[in-house]
This record gives C-alpha cells, structure tokens and sequence, in this order.
C-alpha cells in the first residue's frame, strides 16, 4: 500500500541515523506497534537532534558533569537594592523607580509571562500545575492567582486600555490541557486575545545507567521539557516575541506558576530593571534573604565579577555559612525565580535564528516510566532511573553586561508550591498567605485572631483586586474599604 512504500525508506534511514549515536534500540517494537503508531514514532524520532546526543550522554550521564559544578570560578556577594529602601548601604529611590515603572506599564511596554512547562513531579499532580489550588481559601487555580494579580495591576496603572499582555509557556506535554482549562474559565477575566501560549522544547529521557534515550511507550520515546532556561528559546522561535515587539512590548516580566503570591508586574522592579544605571536593561533578578545556611534555594553572587546564581548543591560550604561583621549571612541572596527581561535581550541571545542558541544543561536524576526492552513491559520506577536534561533561565544572567538584583519581603511574595508536604507545601503556602494577610491586615487596624503559639487562628486569602501590598489597605488606600473591624477566631476569610 502507499503507507508502506513511502515508510519503508524513512524506517531505513531513521535505523541508519539511530545506528550511528548507539540509539537503535529505540526501534525494537516497530514490528509490534500500528502503522499511525509507527509513523507518530518516526516523526517523534526526526525531530530529536540526534547528532549531539552522544556528547550530552558522555558529558551528563557518563561523565555526570554538571553545568554549575567543579568550577574554579571568583565568587563574591552580589551587591542589591534592599526591601528597605531606606537602608543607609543599599537605599535607593523608591518611588522614583516606581514612578518609572508605572510608566512603563501604562504605556504598554511590559508583559507578564510565566513559566508552566515544568512536570511538577514532586507535588505529584496528575495535570498542569497551573490548574492546581493555590488561593488558602478561595482554592482558586494558580493561574488565577496570578491573573488577578494581572486583572488588579491592569485596573491600576492601564485603566485607559486595560490591557496586560500575558505570555504563558507550556510544554507539548500539558499545552492542550493549559489552553482547555483557560478556555473553560473564560480566561480568568482577561481578554482571550491578551493570553498567549507557546510550547517549549523536549530533549529525550535518559537511562541513569547505559545513557540511552528511554522509551514511555513501545510507540513514543520518553521525553521531558527542556527546562525553564528553555524558555529564552522557545520564546523566540514560537513567535512570542515578534508579537511583543508588534504590541510594542520592551521588557518581559518572568515568573513562575508554583508562587501564588508572586507581584506578577512589580512597578519598583520594573523601573530598576528599565532605568537604573546599574542595570543594562537586559535581566534583572529579586531576591529574598536565605532564612538559613541550609535553605535549599540557589544563591545570586557575582561570579568572575558577574551576576549569575549558583545552585545550593553547588555553594563551597564554608560560603554558604559565611557571616559578615553583623552576624547576617554573607551569602544571603535567595534566588527566588523572579526577573525582569529585556525584549532586545532574548533576540541577542538568539540571533542567528534561534536554532544554535541553547543554555548549558544541568543533570537531574528522576523517576521515568519505561518500556522493558527485553520484556515489552511498562516499569514504574521506584527509585531514579533516568536523567534529565534541563537548562535554567538564571544561567543568562551572566550574559547581561550589567544585572541588577532587588530583595524582597520573603512573607510579601514568595509562597512556592513544590512538594506535597512539608516545606514548600500547600499547607506552608496556605499558612504563609494568612500571615502576610494577618500583618497586612493588622497593620491597617483589623483585630487579628492569634493562638497561643503565636499562630493566626484564621484562614485569611488577601486578592490582589483588593490590596496588592500592605500600603493599599491603608486608609485612602484601594482597599481600604474592605478592612473588617476584626476577624473571627476560626473563620476562613477572603478579603
Ligand atoms: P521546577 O524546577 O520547580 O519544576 O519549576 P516543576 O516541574 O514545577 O516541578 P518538579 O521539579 O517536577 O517537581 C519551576 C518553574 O519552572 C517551570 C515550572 O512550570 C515552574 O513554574 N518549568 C520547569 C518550565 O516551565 N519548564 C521546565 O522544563 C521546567
């Protein structure tokens, strides 16, 4: 028939190929799978690079070299603008820079994007984690979290257009999902045409043992996303940033989706990054102040007299526990995923047409479910079978000629969501809303509920609709109005 005929030749070039990186294995159910199943496999396979498989493979599983590590780089502390900008080293013109920043925002010249290609394997969430609860009382979904921060920024500082771009990568393994469940929540309030979303990149799953690309399925190879660094690709090649640069979009504003109080557009950020001398307008980075040696959070430090975050596995110990005169940590900066991007930045990197830029890779050993060569059979792995190759956005930091970095308030905005209990939990994320509400709250007069143990005998969820800092409650403030005189004991409260 005319399937066979026009198969057999892309079956016989694509073993050749295989044969060549050691990576023929991947045909050994070809005889056993449907025709569409043979023809989705071989498309599957052409559009892996091949070619530089065995360098990644000797480099990251044989060798298991990683981008960060054995480096003998000079490592200093990064110098930063405080949270209080009053601070007689690091204080700086607050509201200058948010005037600056507002400006920007009204004109139209900032978008919010977000990462959400991650698999969220350690929550273990069978879905995008976007759609995962994240308001401590609402239960609204992530994304909507960071939509009202959208929606609440658009009313204040666009209300003549009203228009936020909103950027959201996801990868080809959870994009149909993302785009039904914005789709089936009327975009959380935004317009459709404001919300834009572009797969990023896959790169094959690894054997930890042999380095062979693993097979999920006797059909389909095993793949993961390439990485939040892939974003600074994928961001480029879907076309993402020529429609900025025809909405007249100049500065990216990056987060994440597992922070459900992230300041998704942050004027005073904004305004640094865009304007301050320090800053080549090219990626700046926030930061909060480790809460202790240990935390397991990556660290901006200037590196070869260059900003760059080097990852908690990969700080000297002795640095890591490093105090300066005041007792305070030497290395204190905690990288919290959040940065500002310059549009003209992503092109640099990718000039040339995207194709040859990629950040180095970074190893990490995970569970992937295979097919058994030798059996046919499906394995859930119950300890770490596979590497995966993933690139990390911060890794473009030292490709900026000058980078700034902002701390903030840890209880402000940094609630991430990353594993199902403990620290980084729902539960520390839910407890860490109703304290920043409890402060908040209590700072503009309302009688707050506290336990004994000096915890909030509340549930309480601030929107961003109503107050996107402490200040807007405030009297004469947006939110003002919405302040109760007290909070019941044991009440769950949305404000
Ligand atoms: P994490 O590195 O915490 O990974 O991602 P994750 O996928 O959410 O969870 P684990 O590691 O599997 O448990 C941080 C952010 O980067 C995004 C995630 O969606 C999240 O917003 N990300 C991560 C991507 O967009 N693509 C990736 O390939 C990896």
């Amino acid at each position: 028939s005319m399937t066979i005929a026009h198969a057999q030749p892309a079956l016989a070039a694509i073993r050749e190929q295989l044969q060549q990186v050691g990576q023929e294995h991947l045909l050994t159910f070809v005889d056993q799978i449907t025709p569409e199943q043979r023809s989705a496999l071989l498309a599957q396979i052409a559009s892996l690079d091949l070619r530089s498989l065995p360098g990644l493979i000797e480099r990251y599983v044989r060798a298991s070299s990683d981008a960060g590590k054995g480096s003998s780089a000079k490592i200093e502390p990064v110098p930063y603008f405080a949270a209080d900008h009053t601070s007689k080293d690091r204080g700086w013109d607050r509201e200058a820079y948010a005037r600056k920043g507002r400006e920007l925002i009204g004109a139209g010249k900032i978008a919010a994007f977000t990462v959400a290609g991650g698999q969220g394997s350690r929550l273990g969430y069978d879905g995008p984690k976007g759609c995962y609860p994240g308001g401590a009382v609402t239960g609204k979904p992530l994304f909507a979290c960071l939509a009202d921060w959208i929606l609440a920024a658009q009313e204040r500082y666009r209300p003549a257009t009203g228009s936020i771009p909103w950027y959201i990568m996801t990868s080809p393994l959870n994009h149909e999902a993302t785009v039904a469940f914005f789709k089936a929540n009327g975009y959380f309030g935004l317009k459709a045409t404001d919300v834009m979303f572009f797969p990023q990149g896959v790169m094959p799953s690894l054997d930890l043992k042999t380095g062979r690309v693993l097979l999920s399925q006797k059909h389909e190879v095993a793949l993961n996303p390439d990485g939040h660094g892939g974003s600074l690709k994928a961001l480029y090649t879907s076309g993402a940033i020529d429609d900025m640069a025809k909405r007249g979009v100049e500065h990216i504003s990056y987060t994440q989706i597992d922070n459900p109080l992230v300041r998704v557009i942050d004027p005073a950020f904004i305004g640094l990054h865009a304007a301050s001398p320090q800053s080549s307008g090219e990626m700046s980075s926030k930061m909060v102040a480790k809460s202790d040696p240990g935390e397991k959070v990556g660290v901006l430090c200037k590196v070869d007299g260059r900003v760059g975050v080097i990852e908690y596995s990969d700080l000297p110990a002795e640095l890591a526990q490093a105090r300066d005169a005041d007792g305070g940590l030497t290395y204190s900066a905690g990288s919290i995923a959040v940065h500002m991007i310059g549009v003209e930045f992503v092109r640099r990197l990718n000039a040339g047409g995207g194709g040859g830029f990629s950040l180095p890779f970074h190893r990490a050993e995970k569970k992937v479910p295979f097919v058994d060569l030798s059996t046919g059979q499906r394995v859930e792995p119950t300890s770490n079978n596979a590497v995966k190759l993933e690139a990390f956005v911060f890794d473009a930091l030292p490709m900026a000629a000058r980078s700034i970095v902002l701390e903030t308030q840890r209880l402000d905005e940094f609630a991430p969501i990353k594993n199902a209990t403990g620290s980084d939990s729902p539960a520390s994320c839910a407890e860490i809303q109703t304290r920043r509400a409890a402060r908040w709250l209590g700072g503009a007069g309302c009688r707050v509920p506290y336990k004994n143990c000096g915890a909030v005998d509340a549930v309480i969820e601030v929107s961003p609709r109503t107050a996107m800092d402490a200040g807007e409650l405030l009297v004469g403030g947006a939110g003002a109005a919405k302040v109760p005189a007290a909070i019941p004991s044991g009440a769950k409260v949305v404000i």
